[in-house]
């Protein structure tokens, strides 16, 4: 329906059935109106399936939902760094959108993963922005090209679920440019997510639901967002400010309350009633774009959804270590399977995205037909191991050529609505690992977790295939990934640290009672873990293949370039082994040296490609100014340092292999204005102010530095460098002070009027 029409009916509702209009009418409906023939439309959770709960409904996941497939969670699914991947997956699910009647599912989830601590994190995509939000557009793509609508979420700067309804995330606004909101800038600009969902947190004191900066500033008038933003569930605070805010619909309802306090505002004059009838105008444009899209009759093929998900978990497991080449195992070799999970896996997390499966398939029955044998090792709902299941575990070990471990996070340590307050795994699994490696050299471990985890083992054992949350067919991948049927192609989409005690906001995490304070600033990850040169136990971007590759052959358009040109990078990828396998070429921009605090190297660019043995193939990126721009504050943009980069390639961030030297000059230059309290230093850097301030750093220099060509006499207790030093810092109030009486009258004023463009 054209938005001529939308704005017809809205002229023909009552104040009242606008405001209704703008809240849901249950828990996952949005409101019919029938006089004027509007229709009610269903949305559902995911987002890594269907959540659609028919009868009892709440958003926790205690209630049954309809019998669905489980794709790999957003833990998993960016590790496989494959946009192409995720799109399809993202086509899956719409296509069960549609045949479900659902006209929008509640995802992506992209929040950033500044802490493994975060009970979301086996949700959320990664640490990096650029990574999740490439990953996200690509998802929306995949479920809109259904005529499916998502509601990418949380925005923003929900990053823990420690007092999730009420706590402040306050952060500077380059820190919220730059780590926190491009996930949802580039999904919007590149996918136009039909709806928003805003988060609960307040933003520097602000909820979400109420903050228009966010809502209409950044995210409709700056990024270009077309379609509603809904709350998330129970997320409306103010529901009068949060309609001028730009807070579309209220979810689920209020039971009619802040409805009327919506008509009460409007009659008291106190909200426009333009207001509210652009609410429902971005409302009814999206329920009509579904609703005149609807198709039913979609089929819904879940085995061969179920199939999709067994491929998609195998493209994102990351094989984070195979000393000896010990993986992958020989099908005629003898294997002993230990831990519950081989049996039980932990696939999916809890909350409101826990989907019920129609199916799953564990790594045993899986591994059906091959010369597999098992001990369950530990309990999971005991939380124990007991001797005899050890004993169980170390004899089945020893009978066997290879063991394999399945260890991770039960479903108790990571969830929705709360934090891990570690980052260990279970006790009784550690024993189980340690027990088996001293019984048997040849052993593996498969994790399966939301979230990095500490491995005090980890030179203990073999090999490690972390296999994160990989949906209900992942215990087929991991059949396929063991064996050797899938080449490992993952990489981490996180750090692994050493420890909880190494992660940038250790200190921070949490917040003191209402207020989180960001105040690692922009250094999340690797960006903290790079520029203080700490070891990590893995880094980001690392993941092992059964086959090996080299990149040579970097080559830049040019050498130097202009802030609003692009750069074309091309590299030569060559699989230099005996299986074909996939390569995840990562591209990183290394900041040049300049006065702004930067990371070390970002990732601004990425291409997953597959090559047989011996075949290579060139990869292209292209790079404009946001992969060398930081925000400045100063400027309200970005902007990007004159200077030298360097563009690097590597199969992590911390294994760099080419890099190449491109000069960057701005174009805007950061506006300064000059007062008395400005000093020498950042005044002369300006050549134009540096100019005017000549006579005055004669005067001065032949004041302080008469002898500045000589070299100090030794013993002298002020040297030329420390004079230098002292003119560089002084303000330049300070020349009255120092030289007063060997300056004209107004001198100073004059000097700033000039400075300062005036004269
Ligand atoms: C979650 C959302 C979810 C919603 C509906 C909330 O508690 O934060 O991610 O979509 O419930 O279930």
């Amino acid at each position: 329906m054209d938005i001529g029409n939308i704005r017809a009916i809205i002229a023909r509702m009552t104040l009242e059935e606008k405001a209704g209009l703008c809240s849901g009418a249950d828990f996952w409906h949005t409101k019919a109106v029938e006089r004027l023939g509007i229709p009610a439309t269903m949305v559902s959770d995911g987002p890594h399936g269907l959540r659609k709960q028919d009868e009892e409904t709440d958003h926790l996941g205690v209630n049954d939902s309809i019998e669905a497939v489980c794709f790999p969670a957003g833990c998993a699914t960016a590790a496989s760094f494959d946009r192409d991947m995720v799109r399809r997956m993202g086509e899956a699910i719409g296509d069960s959108c549609q045949h479900e009647k659902l006209s929008v599912v509640l995802g992506p989830a992209v929040n950033i993963k500044r802490s493994p601590l975060c009970g979301r994190n086996f949700e959320y995509l990664s640490e990096d922005p650029y990574l999740a939000g490439e990953m996200c557009a690509a998802y929306i793509r995949g479920v809109q090209s259904r005529n499916v609508g998502t509601s990418i979420k949380h925005f923003a700067a929900n990053n823990q679920e420690h007092r999730r309804m009420s706590s402040s995330s306050d952060a500077d606004e380059r820190t919220l440019r730059e780590i926190y909101f491009p996930a949802f800038e580039t999904a919007v600009k590149q996918s136009q997510p039909w709806t928003v969902m805003c988060s609960y947190n307040r933003i520097n004191g602000v909820y979400a639901s109420e903050n228009r900066w966010l809502l209409t500033d950044v995210l409709r008038n700056e990024w270009g967002f077309e379609g509603y933003v809904m709350s998330d569930w129970g997320a409306t605070a103010d529901r009068v400010v949060g309609v001028h805010a730009g807070l579309d619909l209220e979810m689920p309802s209020s039971g009619g309350v802040n409805d009327a306090r919506i008509v009460q505002a409007v009659r008291e004059g106190r909200l426009a009633e333009s207001d509210v009838d652009l609410a429902c105008e971005r409302i009814l444009n999206i329920v009509y774009r579904y609703a005149e899209n609807a198709k039913p009759d979609t089929p819904w093929d879940k085995e061969a959804q179920h199939a999709l998900s067994a491929q998609i978990a195998a493209e994102c497991m990351v094989l984070l270590k195979n000393e000896g080449d010990l993986l992958p195992l020989d099908k005629s070799d003898s294997v002993a399977f230990i831990g519950e999970f081989a049996e039980k896996p932990r696939f999916q997390g809890g909350g409101s995205s826990h989907i019920h499966c129609f199916k799953k398939t564990s790594a045993l029955q899986a591994a059906d037909g091959l010369n597999v044998t098992y001990a369950r090792g530990y309990d999971v709902a005991a939380d124990s191991a007991s001797d005899g299941m050890i004993a169980e575990a170390v004899a089945a070990a020893k009978a066997a050529k290879v063991a394999v471990v399945f260890a991770g996070l039960p479903d108790s340590y990571e969830s929705e609505g709360y934090d891990r307050t570690h980052m260990r795994i279970p006790e009784c699994q550690v024993k189980v690992i340690e027990a088996v490696a001293a019984a048997n050299p040849n052993t593996v471990v498969v994790l399966h977790n939301g979230s990095p985890v500490e491995m005090p083992w980890i030179g203990k054992v073999k090999a490690v295939l972390e296999a994160y949350l990989g949906g209900q067919a992942v215990g087929l991948a991991t059949v396929r990934v063991l064996f050797g049927d899938a080449n490992p192609s993952g990489h981490l989409a996180e750090s692994f640290p050493l420890r909880l005690q190494d992660t940038p906001c250790y200190l921070y995490y949490g917040g003191e009672g209402n207020t989180a304070e960001y105040r690692e600033g922009v250094f999340v990850g690797y960006r903290y873990y790079d520029k203080r040169e700490m070891d990590v136990l893995f880094p980001f971007g690392h993941g092992l293949s059964y086959t090996t590759f080299e990149y040579s052959n970097l080559r830049l358009s040019a050498d130097s370039i202009r802030d609003t040109d692009t750069l074309t990078v091309t590299v030569t990828a060559k699989n230099t082994g005996s299986r074909a396998g996939k390569t995840v070429v990562q591209l990183y921009v290394r900041a040049a040296a300049g006065e702004v605090i930067r990371p070390v190297r970002e990732l601004k660019g990425f291409e997953k490609i597959e090559l047989q043995p011996g075949e290579s193939r060139d990869v292209s990126f292209t790079l404009d100014k946001r992969a060398f721009a930081y925000w400045s504050m100063a400027l309200g943009d970005w902007h990007v340092e004159d200077g030298e980069y360097a563009i690097e390639i590597g199969r992590s961030s911390r294994d760099i292999e080419l890099s190449a030297p491109v000069r960057v000059a701005s174009t805007t230059a950061v506006p300064v204005r000059y007062d008395a309290n400005s000093i020498f230093m950042d005044i002369v850097k300006d050549a134009r102010a540096a100019e005017a301030l000549k006579p005055l750093t004669d005067a001065l220099d032949a004041v302080f530095r008469p002898n500045a060509d000589e070299d100090t006499p030794a013993g002298e207790a002020i040297s030329n460098e420390m004079t230098a030093a002292m003119l560089n810092y002084m303000p330049l109030r300070g020349m009255l002070s120092f030289a007063g009486d060997k300056l004209p009258a107004g001198m100073l004023e004059q000097l700033l009027a000039r400075l300062n463009g005036k004269v």
